[in-house]
């Protein structure tokens, strides 16, 4: 068991995980289509166990649930009370029986035994001790089940993600500490060597990353596009740190780098580029 992730449940219980309940419907907007590319790689059939590893508020785990039916069985863990909460309000009017959520550490608690696939959008790459959580994961599957989840690749290669966090920063005069590109967080698997190292050495075979970039539509004007920056993604965990008294300035300095970023029409729609993982457990 790995666990230790002490502050990942904090920040996903805090201020970052009720952002996130809040803005639901935005964020998946934005996620989609990553999600949907490691559904299809998933390919989770009829009468399967699935868990779903970070699950947040659930809109993956539902399609799952779909995708089973009710001769399988899908479980969301996640550490975020907040985000389990709109998870479990947003299931239980579509009656799926095969569905349920517990709020635990994927990395360390006890979890269903024989599961044919484990399944995440964006959801693993915040255990402090990688490589013993995918041991533990991995002894959760059965023989011959997979594993499948989408993650960022690097920040430079995420134009959608840094373009508002460079300005932000700019607008703060802020040089970022160095930072571990390793710690937890969304960027920490973007490393393909590492990541597969990871894997294999969580005793995983067969495994394959798939590069998959899409543009990410992230306003329909510079303004819109810097308001919705400021919600979610790494411009806003920095405005959690600057304090809202300097959102104004942030905000101005955000929509000024996006301008020239902006098609014709306005519109910013900047490149998310992630990786598509798949493997399976040998033994
Ligand atoms: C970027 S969000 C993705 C949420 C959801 N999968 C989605 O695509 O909307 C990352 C999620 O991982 C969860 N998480 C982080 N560390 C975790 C852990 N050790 N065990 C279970 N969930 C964890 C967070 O609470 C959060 O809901």
């Amino acid at each position: 068991m790995a666990g230790g992730n002490s502050e990942q449940i904090a920040d996903w219980n805090g201020a970052m995980g009720r952002q996130w309940a809040a803005l639901q419907p935005e964020i998946d907007g934005v996620v989609v289509p990553f999600g949907a590319a490691a559904l299809t790689a998933a390919a989770a059939q009829a009468g399967e166990r699935v868990i779903d590893i970070g699950c947040g508020c659930g809109d993956t785990s539902i399609t799952l649930a779909q995708m089973v039916g009710a001769a399988g069985a899908v479980l969301g863990v996640d550490v975020s009370r907040p985000m389990l909460e709109v998870a479990r309000t947003r299931a239980a009017p579509l009656r799926l029986p095969q569905l349920d959520f517990r709020e635990v550490d994927a990395s360390a608690a006890e979890l269903p035994a024989r599961n044919d696939l484990l399944y995440s959008r964006f959801g693993v790459m915040f255990f402090s001790q990688p490589t013993p959580a995918f041991v533990h994961l991995r002894k959760s599957l059965c023989v011959g089940g997979r594993l499948v989840f989408v993650c960022w690749r690097a920040p430079r290669d995420n134009p959608w993600a840094m373009a508002p966090l460079v300005a932000a920063r700019k607008a703060m005069n802020a040089t970022p500490a160095p930072a571990d590109p390793f710690a937890p967080g969304p960027f920490a698997f973007a490393d393909e060597e590492r990541l597969r190292g990871i894997l294999s050495g969580a005793g995983f075979g067969n495994i394959q990353l798939q590069r998959f970039d899409t543009a990410i539509s992230i306003g329909a004007t510079p303004r819109d596009a810097a308001q919705s920056a400021v919600r979610f993604g790494p411009a806003s965990r920095f405005i959690l740190d600057a304090g809202a008294q300097n959102l104004p300035a942030i905000l101005d300095a955000i929509e000024g780098d996006l301008v020239p970023l902006a098609a014709p029409d306005g519109r910013v729609s900047l490149n998310g580029s992630t990786w598509i993982v798949s493997a399976s457990n040998p033994a």
